[in-house]
């Protein structure tokens, strides 16, 4: 592969990831930085890139304040109790504050959302409102990149790593990364840097392998970038032990949220019985989480994991009797809830429609298996991990404020969307609200600074060598053997990916592990990831394709370290249908109601691991 050509583009605020939380950052950071310079890099095309590039059917965020549904307070006790108590009250209440105005916004650029004969949103569940979703993300796309200007928007590039400071390794001076259809490096200097690059996909293995592999549940566009670049540039972590497991129909992932809110279609096991009314009694143990209402996701998740443990499988979402219970025995209502049925697929998780008509199942003729997909890191669903960041000045307490909205603990280094930790619950809505504010919080910044930071061309170097590497590590060995995927100096990303996957889900609690871990599993798997951290030093590639799988792998890999290593720190299991420590089989309100956060030291390569007070801010009402 020839020597790469060197860009270098200098901005103000530069925005990573060009998905939910990337778009609503560069739309707000263009509003108010208006004589500054903002850019968006992403490594697909925006139009349809990250999480909604393959369209929604919901938006699962949304208040519904004009029309008096729900105040903000309520979707803190809502979180905060899905989250087993454990989550950031101050970043939940200030997405939700804002996140109507987002969707609003969203209905005038050209977003269908489904409205009932009163004139108003129908409503999924409490917090959700149904949408014609397939197209959301180019409809989004549009007015953002109308917005920055062509001229600033770097498509097709990935971003390997952050820049810092010459003389302040803890100040941020832009990002590094490559062009994966030209042979370029990009070279990007800002003053601000806002991290939304998407949550952490194919880190365990995943149920679908062979010919199945890359039939996902998250995007396939989110590799960990996010998590990966802040962490080794020192960022504060927090809630990294976090996943969501989510429960989802079999073999293609499709969603179950309009199943059990819109349509009310009931799980049962093979008996027939609706296993989940059975066993609620025995979540009082978890109480106070586990008699609130709705129950939180993890505890869902544990009944039916536990049904299937006792020999009562496969469970079955009753698509039929859920239909002909909104039909009651109207054919013309018959029809339109079946059409409703598909397109919550064909808008969403088209899969999981082909799947349906490749098997013959016609959902008002018979029910779909429904399991536990393997756990995904993600800070804007139902898990929280991601980057610590300071609150809102007006509500966050001083423990958790320290600077401008959104900006971690490297100064001028800001996070929105699954890149926030302890801020889950935002989905799409609330994922580009979050990116707005980090969007405005980072202009204020950039203009507060009264010099730019200085960016030493040492580090650029060392930086496009070592980004550069797996391309020439092939060239060198290439004719060690006759096969190019098996020679004895190198390995290439797939099989390191494999590696990656099958430690995490042995030891790091997934699928084929039933989600249970202990310390001695832990510790092993610790051993192994730093072995395989070490091998990733010999990655090579054959073309811009696999360099890009190479620098996917790497950042994946630090995250499932982070991962470990806070499942490790944390001795108890607050989430039972996530994850089981064996050896602390409890939740422990007494001594692990706070958040566990890590750094890691990119000079020395040690972590810290610590714990932070988790505050009550509004007065729990009924959890
Ligand atoms: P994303 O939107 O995924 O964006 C990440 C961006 O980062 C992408 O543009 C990606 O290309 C880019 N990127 C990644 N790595 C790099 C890198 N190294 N360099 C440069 N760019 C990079 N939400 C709802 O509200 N309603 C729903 O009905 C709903 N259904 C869903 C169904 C499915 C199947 C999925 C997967 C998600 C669904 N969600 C839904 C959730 C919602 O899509 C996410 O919460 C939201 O998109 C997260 O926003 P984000 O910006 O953090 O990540
Ligand atoms: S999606 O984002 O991939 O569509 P999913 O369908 O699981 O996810 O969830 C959509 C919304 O419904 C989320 O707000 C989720 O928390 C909620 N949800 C899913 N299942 C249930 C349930 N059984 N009870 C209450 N809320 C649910």
């Amino acid at each position: 592969m020839a020597e790469p050509t060197t860009e270098i583009v200098e901005c103000d605020v530069l925005v990573v990831g060009g998905g939910m939380a990337g778009c609503g950052a560069a739309f707000e950071a263009t509003y108010w930085g208006k004589d500054l310079r903002v850019v968006m890099v992403d490594k697909a095309a925006t139009d349809r890139s990250g999480a909604t590039g393959e369209g929604l059917s919901a938006i699962n965020c949304y208040m519904g304040m004009k029309w008096g549904w729900n105040k903000p307070e309520d979707y803190v006790e809502y979180v905060r109790t899905d989250m087993m108590g454990i989550a950031r009250e101050d970043l939940t209440y200030d997405v939700a504050r804002h996140v109507d105005g987002t969707v609003h916004m969203w209905e005038e650029w050209g977003l269908p959302i489904w409205y009932d004969d009163d004139g108003k949103y129908v409503r999924e569940g409490r917090w959700q409102v149904m949408i014609h979703g397939e197209s959301i993300k180019p409809i989004i796309a549009e007015p953002v990149k109308k917005a920055l200007g062509p001229e600033n928007l770097y498509q097709r590039v990935f971003i390997s790593h952050l820049l810092t400071d010459a003389d302040d390794p803890n100040r941020v001076a832009g990002a590094i990364g490559f062009g994966v259809r030209e042979n370029k490096i990009y070279v990007f200097k800002a003053k601000a840097v806002i991290s939304a690059a998407g949550g952490t996909t194919a880190l365990f293995r995943p149920r679908n392998t062979g010919e199945g592999l890359g039939r996902t549940w998250y995007s396939i566009f989110d590799t960990g970038s996010v998590y990966g670049i802040a962490i080794a540039a020192g960022a504060e972590m927090t809630q990294m032990e976090h996943r969501f497991v989510p429960a989802r129909f079999k073999d293609s992932y499709g969603p179950v949220g309009a199943w059990s809110q819109l349509f009310r279609a009931d799980l049962t096991n093979a008996a027939g019985d609706n296993y989940f009314i059975n066993r609620l009694p025995e979540l009082k143990k978890y109480d106070p989480y586990g008699s609130a209402f709705p129950t939180p996701t993890p505890l869902r998740n544990h009944l039916l994991l536990t049904e299937i443990q006792a020999g009562r499988g496969p469970i079955m979402l009753r698509t039929p009797e859920a239909i002909e219970n909104l039909a009651a025995g109207d054919p013309v209502k018959k029809r339109e809830v079946i059409v409703e049925a598909w397109e919550d697929f064909l808008d969403m998780t088209i899969s999981q429609a082909l799947l349906w008509a490749s098997q013959n199942i016609a959902p008002e003729e018979r029910p779909s298996e429904v399991v536990l997909a393997e756990p995904y890191l993600m800070g804007s669903h139902s898990g929280e991990s991601g980057l610590w960041v300071s609150g809102p000045e007006d509500v966050a307490p001083d423990e958790y404020k320290w600077g401008y909205s959104k900006m971690t603990t490297i100064k001028g280094l800001f996070a929105a969307g699954d890149g926030v930790g302890a801020s889950p619950h935002k989905f799409s809505s609330g994922s580009f609200t979050e990116g707005r504010l980090a969007g405005k919080a980072a202009v204020a910044y950039a203009m507060d600074q009264s010099s730019a930071p200085r960016v030493s061309d040492g580090q650029v170097a060392d930086l496009k060598r070592e980004i550069w590497a797996p391309l020439e590590t092939f060239d060198t060995h290439k004719g060690a053997s006759t096969n190019e995927d098996v020679n004895p100096n190198y390995l290439m990303p797939r099989q390191g990916l494999f590696r990656l996957q099958k430690l995490m889900d042995e030891y790091a609690a997934g699928v084929s592990a039933a989600f249970t871990t202990n310390e001695p599993t832990l510790l092993r798997g610790l051993e192994l990831m730093g072995m395989l951290r070490e091998d990733l030093g010999k990655l090579a590639a054959r073309n811009r394709h696999e360099l890009l799988r190479c620098w996917e792998l790497s950042h994946r890999a630090l995250v499932g370290e982070a991962h470990i290593r806070h499942l490790l720190y944390r001795k108890e299991t607050r989430w039972p249908g996530f994850y089981y420590r064996s050896d602390y089989p409890d939740m422990d309100e007494a001594n692990w109601k706070v958040f566990v956060n890590s750094r890691y030291d990119p000079e020395s390569g040690k972590w810290d691991i610590f714990t932070k007070p988790c505050l009550d801010i509004f007065k729990p009402t009924s959890a």
